[in-house]
């Protein structure tokens, strides 16, 4: 049921203030006047103590789950102190890459059907690792098959292209590095910052979506373009991976997520004063660098987009025209999910105005059941 909206990628774009909130329903505590804040998961509880002794985390996914552990990556190797290491499920295999007895393999899957996560998994229970779940389908294959896991709860997601997932996802991947992570003095006010902040992400969510007509009339600019590429770093890496795989696979435009510290080493050479470009430059500890990069696109004449917090429109502009996306800042590792909001409503709009079908783009599958 799509209710009051014309698609469904639309509805579940616009519902993730609420998914969000059940996502992390009943998970995060509060805590009293004198009780530390903290993350209950409750799929995890018995195996915590096990991850945290694993020697390596390996996170294995496809696609879209892919590119929110990617997201996750950065806070969870700074809460666990544990080296985490990236895998997308079919390389794996097709390398038959080493897993071993003390690695905790977290496999990251919407549906829980994909095949090739699935095959990784065997592989990685053949192996003798601990095999972890973060999946939004009860009793789906990879929720039967892991040792223990996470259900993201974000709800049905009918449209190919994932949205809600994506960004539940990363906020469970966020409360797992909360629980990974021991509660040391040290990292208090670093991991109280962090649960604050998700208290409050549904309410910046529904502000970021705020910017659905501003999307409309950028998408209407982008109509007719060949491609988009989009630059980004740190915590906003996966968001440049993400955004243009949702720009490519419905809108069937060309598209390229960049790394932004990469833009020497070969993009730069495709900049030219036609090629619209998307530059994520909201404020974390990349800031800086992403000013010169945006400084250096622009001394080649770049057709930027900057996205970046509000406020920070004369800051990322000098020395250069560009059009600006302002959006609310939150607790830095969670910005992503802020920043892919505006993303995939361009790549929403861009879709109908280019007049293809949003929902079931062509060649694709909801859930890809064969290698
Ligand atoms: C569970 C209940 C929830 C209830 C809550 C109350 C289910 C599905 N969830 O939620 O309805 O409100 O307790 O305390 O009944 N798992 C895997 N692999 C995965 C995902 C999950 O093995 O990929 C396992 C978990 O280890 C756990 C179980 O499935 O044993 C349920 O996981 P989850 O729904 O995340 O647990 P809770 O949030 O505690
Ligand atoms: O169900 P899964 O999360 O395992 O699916 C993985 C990919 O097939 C999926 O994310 C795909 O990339 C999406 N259509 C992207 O929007």
């Amino acid at each position: 049921n799509k209710g009051k909206y014309e698609h469904y990628m639309q509805k579940e774009i616009h519902e993730q203030p609420e998914s969000l909130t059940t996502t992390m329903r009943g998970r995060l505590i509060r805590g009293g006047s004198c009780k530390a804040k903290t993350v209950l998961l409750g799929g995890l509880k018995d195996h915590l103590k096990t991850i945290r002794r694993s020697r390596r985390i390996v996170f294995i996914g496809c696609g879209t789950s892919y590119n929110a552990a990617l997201a996750a990556r950065p806070i969870l190797e700074e809460l666990s102190g544990i080296p985490v290491t990236m895998e997308i499920a079919s390389d794996l295999l097709d390398r038959q890459g080493p897993i071993y007895r003390e690695d905790t393999t977290v496999f990251v899957s919407q549906s829980g059907e994909t095949a090739d996560t699935l095959n990784a998994l065997e592989y990685a229970l053949e192996n003798g690792a601990l095999c972890v779940g973060i999946t939004n389908t009860v009793g789906s294959a990879i929720a039967r098959h892991t040792h223990c896991g996470v259900h993201i709860n974000a709800g049905a997601e009918i449209g190919v292209a994932s949205t809600k997932a994506y960004t539940s996802q990363i906020v469970v991947m966020a409360m797992l590095a909360l629980a990974i992570g021991g509660d040391t003095i040290s990292s208090q006010a670093r991991r109280d910052a962090i649960i604050d902040g998700l208290f409050e992400l549904p309410s910046k969510v529904r502000e970021v979506l705020k910017l659905d007509q501003e999307m409309k009339d950028l998408a209407q600019l982008l109509i007719a373009e060949q491609s988009l590429l989009v630059f980004g770093r740190g915590y906003n890496y996966a968001t440049a991976l993400e955004g243009a795989l949702k720009v490519k696979e419905v809108a069937l435009m060309h598209s390229e997520g960049i790394l932004a510290g990469e833009m020497k080493h070969g993009p730069l050479a495709l900049v030219d004063e036609n090629l619209p470009i998307v530059v994520i430059a909201t404020r974390d500890a990349c800031f800086s660098k992403q000013q010169s990069v945006i400084q250096q696109l622009n001394a080649r004449k770049g057709r930027l987009i900057v996205m970046c917090s509000k406020g920070d429109a004369a800051s990322v502009t000098v020395g250069g025209s560009c059009r600006v996306i302002e959006v609310p800042q939150v607790e830095d590792c969670l910005q992503p999910v802020i920043n892919i909001v505006p993303l995939q409503l361009l790549a929403y709009h861009l879709t109908v105005l280019r007049g293809y079908n949003v929902d079931q783009p062509r060649n694709l599958a909801k859930s890809v059941t064969t290698e």
